[in-house]
């Protein structure tokens, strides 16, 4: 018999690539806003419905009862919640606290998906053990959620992926489309050259979460690639890998974005823990991207 997993978000980018992951052996029971993206295959169903109505939620989780939750759903815009914080803590902090409350009282696990954001990011790349620092509205709601559901008493993992890029349909711009989309058109764009990450390719994360849950290994994780690097040198592996023009691609400091909401400019995220204890082997940008580029099938 199928083992079951609820998915939230499960339209989004990472909810996608977990229902690649999954789907071969799960029941997968999905929640999102929008409408469902999966036609009517056999073992995914997906109701629409507004995570902030926690009466909603717990009603579902009680009719599928599901053997363990994924957290993906986030208030995802950095820039916009600098202007609506309610909205952004109310997605990021309170429905994060309410999930992992259900899942306490029907003890179920729970992953929780969080982000890099909740460090300053003056001096990563950063092990999970070191101090949360979150700067600007979105980067503090994702942290008051993190915090709530590691408080609340459920079994839980949390897993920080950073700079998230993967392949998926009817999705928001990610950095990876968006910069395919524009070198394709051979059109030339600004990239900034001093924010430093190890991007986190989704459909590894989707692995990561199977790992986690299988082996119950409860606690804080941190997954990206293994060597950590400037925008401007993930946008020219992303223009070699697909065969695509790097004179087009033109070097930029953050400042020159004029963004609303601060970002962190020394993160990334050491992967150590993820590959010494759950044995996880953590790859490549170079071998993620050609990952990408085969899922994509793109020759
Ligand atoms: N993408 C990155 O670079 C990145 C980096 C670090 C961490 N993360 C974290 O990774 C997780 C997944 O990110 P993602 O890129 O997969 O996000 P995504 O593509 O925006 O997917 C999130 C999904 O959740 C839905 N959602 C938002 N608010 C909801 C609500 N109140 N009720 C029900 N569904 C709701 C969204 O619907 P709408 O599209 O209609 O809003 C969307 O379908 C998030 O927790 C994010 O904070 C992402």
């Amino acid at each position: 018999m199928n083992k079951s997993v609820l998915v939230t978000g499960i339209n989004g980018l990472l909810g996608q690539n977990i229902v690649r992951e999954f789907a071969e052996d799960h029941d997968i029971y999905g929640l999102d806003l929008t409408p469902s993206i999966y036609g009517s295959r056999n073992n995914i169903q997906v109701r629409q419905i507004d995570l902030n109505d926690n009466l909603a939620l717990e009603e579902y989780v009680n009719l599928v009862k599901p053997q363990s939750v994924i957290h993906t759903a986030a208030y995802t815009n950095v820039d916009r919640a600098e202007d609506e914080p309610d909205i952004a803590f109310a997605v990021n902090g309170h429905v994060p606290a309410s999930i992992a409350a259900i899942c306490m009282k029907v003890d179920i696990p729970l992953v929780h998906i969080s982000t890099d954001y909740v460090f300053s990011g003056d001096s990563g790349p950063y092990k999970e053990t070191d101090v949360c620092d979150a700067r600007g509205k979105y980067s503090e709601s994702k942290l008051a959620g993190e915090e709530a559901v590691l408080n609340s008493g459920a079994q839980v993992a949390v897993i920080r992926p950073n700079v998230m890029y993967g392949h998926g349909e009817q999705l928001k711009s990610s950095f990876v489309a968006w910069l395919l989309g524009e070198l394709r058109a051979e059109r030339s764009v600004r990239i900034v050259d001093d924010q430093y990450n190890n991007p986190t390719y989704a459909l590894r994360l989707a692995s990561v979460i199977r790992v986690v849950l299988e082996k119950k290994a409860w606690g804080v994780w941190h997954f990206g690639s293994k060597e950590v690097v400037s925008r401007y040198t993930f946008a020219l592996k992303i223009a070699d890998t697909f065969g695509l023009s790097s004179a087009l691609i033109n070097a930029i400091s953050t400042v020159d974005l004029n963004q609303r909401a601060p970002r962190p400019l020394r993160s990334g995220l050491i992967c150590e823990k993820l590959k010494n204890e759950l044995d996880f082997n953590i790859m490549s940008i170079d071998e993620e991207l050609a990952l990408l580029k085969e899922e994509m099938n793109v020759s």
